[in-house]
């Protein structure tokens, strides 16, 4: 179906009783609805918005089209949690209502300041002409949940030097400062990071671009975020235009990292190594990060990629988040780990040690459709190993180690109904070490594997059939010992 301007830009109080309930109906028969993941009632998210702890809570948000599995008018909505891993739907968050924000609330952050809850946002404006003339707003939430907007926006221009991709504001205090980095484009059409500086978080000046390394890679820099992990810097950002690299740069847009010394915030200098990417599956995005209570660094990224389309269109709705994760460092790199509080969703566990020689095997209880189950292989001589799940007569996803090409391989050539197959069916990327470690979250739809305590992760959505629930290890040309536990979720 092609979806009109006049169809995209309707606010949700335009649609009918009858439409809403029609579109729940076509959304709750889907096959592919998640059980343990957030994913909207209706409509289309995108963005995690707004992650913060508040009021003795996490608060998350996400971009959000309600009447359909399209980029339309957006809305934040709210979802909040006690433990990082039940969320409760807390309706939508900020509207898009102003003069200011009228084509939509776009991506933006939260900071607690006097007591509410402060959320740094983009409003997005399209004139007569449709084009664009972002904002960067200001809106509040006290303790009992109730979100107001400052009338006005808190910058109200583009500064001179870039177009108007002005976008996503991430917040964050130093010593009694604010800063927020706002993803941006040069006039010249590459992508980068601006700095500005509040102390009242309403008069924000304009300090100048982030001076990094990377001076043309991509055209625009979308969700940046910056924070200091174990004395250091790290920045976030989703970089679009990036041509595919090796193994690297495969999906159509891409989110990474740089590492290094912390930002020096008067020259604005960030002294880093090279870009990273966060995630090597095939459908993740726009990762943003909070401070939680007890000092940990959270992230949480958008199960999708803009410009796609997902099997699950068909049923109104499109996209979920990931589950949160822990940030560590690690040498040179960004550790991602599953939060500790996800073990609260484990039921019975099951357990298994063999050696496979050259063979493919199942075991009982080792099936489902929602589970998490860490497998760890060692003396291995195989030239390849792994684990097929969510298999059946004729549907499979692979995850697999090359020994020879020390690899590890993700392959959704036969993981059911198709998705962006054009960019390709398998995800890979080195690791070496003489065991493998493939810690898998499997929800109905989606797969997050973290290998090797979260040197990579794989993130990615999967459409196989209901009745596609078989686990089998597997080891080819020669021997792997493995161990594995299993938990239906
Ligand atoms: C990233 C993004 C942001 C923007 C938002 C709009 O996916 O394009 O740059 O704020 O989505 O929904």
């Amino acid at each position: 179906m092609i979806w009109t301007k006049e169809q995209r830009y309707r606010r949700i109080e335009e649609a009918s009783k009858e439409e809403i309930l029609k579109l729940q109906s076509e959304v709750e028969g889907c096959q592919w609805r998640q059980t343990f993941h957030i994913q909207p009632e209706t409509g289309l998210l995108n963005d995690p918005n707004g992650f913060s702890y508040y009021n003795g809570e996490y608060h998350l948000f996400y971009q959000w089209f309600p009447l359909g599995p399209v980029h339309g008018l957006k809305y934040w909505y709210h979802t909040k949690s006690k433990d990082l891993v039940h969320w409760e739907n807390a309706g939508i968050g900020i509207e898009p209502s102003s003069k200011f924000d009228r084509h939509g609330a776009y991506s933006g952050s939260a900071i607690e300041h006097e007591g509410k809850l402060h959320f740094l946002y983009t409003g997005n404006t399209r004139d007569e002409n449709w084009v664009r003339h972002p904002y960067q707003c200001l809106a509040f939430m006290d303790v009992n949940g109730k979100i107001n907007k400052l009338e006005q926006p808190v910058i109200d221009h583009v500064p001179y030097g870039y177009t108007d991709h002005f976008r996503d504001p991430k917040v964050w205090k130093a010593g009694n400062e604010y800063y927020a980095v706002i993803g941006a484009q040069r006039e010249n059409e590459t992508g980068c990071v601006v700095l500005y500086r509040s102390l009242d978080l309403q008069n924000w000046n304009f300090e100048g671009e982030l001076r990094t390394s990377l001076s043309s890679f991509g055209y625009m820099w979308e969700c940046p975020d910056y924070f200091e992990l174990q004395d250091q810097g790290v920045l976030i950002f989703s970089p679009q235009g990036l041509n595919p690299n090796g193994d690297m740069f495969q999906n159509i847009y891409q989110s990474g990292y740089v590492l290094g010394e912390p930002l020096d915030v008067r020259t604005r200098t960030l002294t880093h190594g090279s870009f990273q990417e966060l995630d090597r599956g095939f459908d993740f995005y726009a990762p943003q990060t909070m401070l939680a209570p007890d000092g940990r660094r959270i992230l949480v990224g958008w199960m999708g990629l803009p410009e796609m389309d997902y099997p699950t269109d068909k049923n109104g709705w499109a996209h979920c988040l990931t589950l949160p994760r822990e940030l560590s460092i690690r040498g040179s790199k960004l550790i991602q780990q599953p939060v500790k509080e996800l073990q609260g969703l484990r039921k019975q566990q099951h357990k298994i040690k063999d050696v496979l020689f050259d063979e493919k095997k199942v075991y009982e209880h080792f099936n489902g459709t929602s589970f998490e189950m860490i497998c760890e292989f060692e003396n291995f001589d195989a030239e390849v190993f792994g684990v097929e799940f969510r298999a059946g007569t004729k549907e499979k996803t692979i995850l697999k180690y090359d020994a020879l090409q020390k690899k590890v391989i993700l392959d959704r050539t036969f993981s059911g109904e198709p998705v962006g197959e054009q960019y390709g069916t398998e995800r890979k990327c080195s690791v070496d070490g003489s065991k493998i470690k493939l810690h898998l979250f499997a929800d109905i739809s989606s797969v997050e594997i973290f290998i090797n305590d979260g040197e990579e992760v794989f993130t990615s959505r999967i459409f196989p059939g209901a009745d596609s629930k078989e686990i089998r290890f597997f080891a080819e040309g020669g021997r792997a010992l493995f161990q594995a536990s299993k938990w239906d979720i």
